[in-house]
């Protein structure tokens, strides 16, 4: 099982809502109370590099998610797709956080050519009782953490393999799970083969190093310390973590200094078509598989690297007609980084 971590952020939860009578509608001032509830969840979702790419605007009639262009990674994702990636969990962690108080959320999701960042607008307003699978994934929100290392040598379940490839179905999205011994050697050097281009690369490596952040540093965005391996952990085969350390050797001692931890379970999380609406559905089947997985006492590890640099789009594996987004990489472990998130009310806009 994954050690649970500690939080940086003090909020609200669903216990502090003010809740309408199951199946009345709601008014316009319990809409308004809900918003920095929502937000607060929301903020926990994962982003590249911990960006946070979002911001959200609520009025009495709902709640728009925007994406935050001012962070979006210019060199390393160019067309924003990593960070509607990012915004798509935030919307799906919206969306659940209305469903553990109790609510059925509506969403609008892109596309308005007319207001390209707006990603999603949110309303409630009919109570229905969560689902003990929705407040079991509710509950890893705030504790589910991006791993960076190696795995117990222990299979998955296959049910929980179904239930995360239905799942991300659900959201348009392809979660191709890779159990062919050639193919996942065949991803890891191509992780690897990035990893050390992105190294190489000023543009791409002084980007990295602005959200890389150095122990003692107090930033609430960006890949703490407390959340990257001092050296790359070797896993078999090797899917080498981004290089956040950069050689100072800063962050976590290695968990074990046994050779060739195992990569766990390895999928492509893909789509049949590239463009916004799609990388938010993938975004959203991201967000569902991490908490499903955490529920299941299962931890990730995320890969972009291939895609950072507008190469690895033509994976050896992946099946004809989709378009790869990350690699994850299943498993247990009981090592678990920090988190940290900007507080919600700075990323959050009330207009009365
Ligand atoms: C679109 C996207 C791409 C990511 N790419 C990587 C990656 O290549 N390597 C990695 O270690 N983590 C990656 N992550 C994980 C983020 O670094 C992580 O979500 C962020 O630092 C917040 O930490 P947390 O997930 O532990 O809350 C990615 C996350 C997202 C949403």
């Amino acid at each position: 099982m994954r050690a649970s971590s500690p939080v940086t952020v003090r909020t609200e939860g669903p216990m502090n809502v003010p809740l309408a009578p199951a199946g009345m509608l709601a008014g316009p001032e319990q809409a308004a109370g809900l918003a920095p509830y929502i937000v607060s969840q929301a903020v926990w979702a994962p982003s590249v590099h911990n960006t946070q790419p979002w911001w959200f605007s609520a009025d009495p009639g709902g709640l728009c998610l925007y994406a935050d262009q001012a962070r979006q990674l210019a060199a390393a994702d160019p067309d924003g797709r990593e960070m509607l990636l990012s915004c798509g969990a935030a919307l799906f962690t919206a969306r659940l956080a209305l469903r553990a108080a109790g609510w059925v959320p509506g969403a609008q999701v892109l596309p308005d050519p007319a207001m390209p960042l707006l990603v999603a607008r949110l309303t409630w307003q009919h109570r229905t009782a969560p689902t003990r699978f929705e407040r079991r994934l509710a509950a890893q929100v705030r504790t589910r953490r991006s791993h960076r290392g190696g795995f117990d040598p222990l299979p998955l379940a296959p049910q929980l393999l179904a239930e995360l490839v239905e799942g991300a179905a659900r959201y348009g999205a392809v979660l191709q799970v890779v159990s062919d011994e050639g193919i996942r050697a065949a991803l890891a050097e191509a992780v690897q083969a990035a990893e050390q281009a992105l190294e190489l690369d000023s543009e791409r490596a002084r980007e990295r190093a602005a959200w890389t952040r150095p122990p003692g540093s107090t930033r609430d965005d960006g890949v703490p310390a407390s959340a990257y391996p001092a050296h790359a952990e070797q896993t078999f085969p090797y899917f080498p973590a981004p290089g956040f350390a950069r050689g100072h050797g800063w962050g976590l001692p290695p968990l074990s200094t046994l050779p060739g931890r195992s990569a766990g379970t390895v999928c492509l999380l893909a789509t049949s078509s590239d463009g916004p609406a799609d990388w938010v559905g993938a975004g959203q089947a991201l967000q569902r598989t991490l908490l499903t997985s955490a529920a299941w006492g299962v931890a990730a590890a995320l890969h972009t690297q291939p895609f950072q640099l507008g190469r690895g789009r033509g994976l050896v594996g992946l099946r004809p007609g989709l378009y790869p987004h990350l690699i994850l990489r299943l498993g247990v472990t009981t090592q678990a980084g920090v988190g940290v998130r900007r507080p919600p009310g700075s990323v959050l806009v009330t207009n009365p």
